[in-house]
C-alpha cells in the first residue's frame, strides 16, 4: 500500500496520485501546458496534503511508542478529519483541540472525526492563542494523559518530508509546480522534492501572507538544515483572507466545473488556480512552461 506504516484496518491509498493534464484555451493561448496532481484523490478520508503530512508523523508517533495522537484546528480543520480517519486506520486513539466553544449538532467535519473515534476538548480563543505553551500543553497532558502532538495544520518537519515526495511521483518533464499555502509546510516539501531547474510557486490564502515567506524558510530549515532557493510565494490572490470568498472567485469555481466537470475546494485550491490563471493571461510565464498545480484537497 505505499506507507511506511502498516495500518490496523484496510486503507486504500491511490499513490501515486494522479496526474491529470487540464486542457484550457487560455493556457494554450499563453504557450503553457498544466497538469492538476490529484492528491485529492489520494483517499476520501486523508486526502491531499492532509495524508502527505501524517505518514511520517504516524511513524514517528509509533516508533516513539505513543498511542494517542493530539492536535488543534478550528471547527471546519479539515486536519482535525484526517487525524481522526488517520488514528481510526493506524490504530492511535485522537484527541482534537478545537478553538471557542462548542455546537451541537456538530459540523460535518467534527461529526466525522467523532465517528472516527476522537475525543474533542475546546478552549476559548484566548487560551487556543497560547494552545503551544508550556502551560496549556502541561493542562492537556494532565487532562489526557501522555500523547504525540501534532501542531495545528499537521505542518512540522515530519510533514515536510511527506510533501517533498511529490515531484518524485511525477513522470513527466515540468519546470514549475504550483500549491496553495496556508502554514507553508506543503510548499517547503514541494520546492525541496524539485530537481535542479524547477521551481515551485506558492499562493497565499492568508491576507498579509508575506510573513509566509519566513515560515517555509523555518520549515526547511527545521527538516533539512537549509533552505532552498527555488521557491517564491504570491500574495495577491488571498480574496479577502483565509475561509473569505467574494463573487469573482465563485465564478471562476463555477465555470472551472463547466469547462472540467471538477468542483474546487474553494479555501485553498481555487484561489491556487484562479491565481495561476490571471499570472498565465499577464504573461507572468513563458511560453513554453509546464506547469503542476497540486490539489491539496
Ligand atoms: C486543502 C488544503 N490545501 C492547502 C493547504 C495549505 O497547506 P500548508 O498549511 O501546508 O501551507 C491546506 C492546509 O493544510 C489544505 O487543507
Amino acid at each position: 500500500m505505499g506507507d511506511v506504516i502498516a495500518s490496523a484496518r484496510p486503507l486504500d491509498l491511490r499513490l501515486p496520485s494522479p496526474l491529470e493534464e487540464l486542457r484550457d484555451d487560455r493556457l494554450s493561448r499563453a504557450g503553457l501546458r498544466l497538469f492538476l496532481k490529484r492528491d485529492d484523490l489520494i483517499n476520501p478520508d486523508i486526502p491531499g496534503n492532509k495524508w502527505r503530512k501524517l505518514k511520517y508523523n504516524l511513524e514517528s508517533a509509533r516508533k516513539q511508542g505513543h498511542q494517542v495522537l493530539l492536535t488543534f484546528g478550528g471547527a471546519y480543520s479539515n486536519h482535525i478529519r484526517a487525524t481522526a480517519a488517520a488514528g481510526y486506520y493506524f490504530d492511535f486513539a485522537t484527541v482534537g483541540v478545537i478553538r471557542g466553544e462548542e455546537h451541537l449538532p456538530l459540523n460535518p467535519p467534527l461529526g466525522d472525526a467523532v465517528r472516527h473515534g476522537m475525543r474533542l476538548a475546546y478552549l476559548d480563543r484566548a487560551a487556543y492563542r497560547e494552545k503551544m505553551s508550556p502551560e496549556v500543553i502541561a493542562m492537556l497532558h494532565r487532562r489526557f494523559g501522555e500523547f504525540y502532538l501534532l501542531p495545528e495544520g499537521g505542518s512540522n518537519a515530519d510533514a515536510v518530508r511527506g510533501c517533498s515526495e511529490i515531484p518524485g511521483e511525477i513522470d513527466r518533464r515540468f519546470d514549475l509546480a504550483c500549491c496553495a499555502c496556508g502554514t507553508g509546510g506543503t510548499l517547503a516539501g514541494l520546492a525541496h522534492g524539485l530537481v535542479p531547474g524547477q521551481r515551485a510557486l506558492g499562493f497565499s490564502v492568508l491576507k498579509g501572507g508575506e510573513f509566509l515567506s519566513r515560515e517555509v524558510a523555518g520549515f526547511q530549515r527545521e527538516a533539512y538544515g537549509a533552505v532552498s532557493g527555488n521557491w517564491s510565494i504570491e500574495c495577491g490572490f488571498h480574496f479577502g483572507g483565509f475561509a473569505r470568498r467574494n463573487s469573482v472567485l465563485d465564478q471562476f469555481i463555477a465555470d472551472f466545473e463547466r469547462r472540467h466537470a471538477l468542483s474546487l475546494d474553494w479555501v485553498y485550491v481555487a484561489k491556487m488556480l484562479y491565481g495561476i490563471f490571471v499570472l498565465a493571461q499577464q504573461g507572468s510565464f513563458p511560453a513554453g512552461t509546464t506547469i503542476v498545480a497540486v490539489v491539496t484537497g
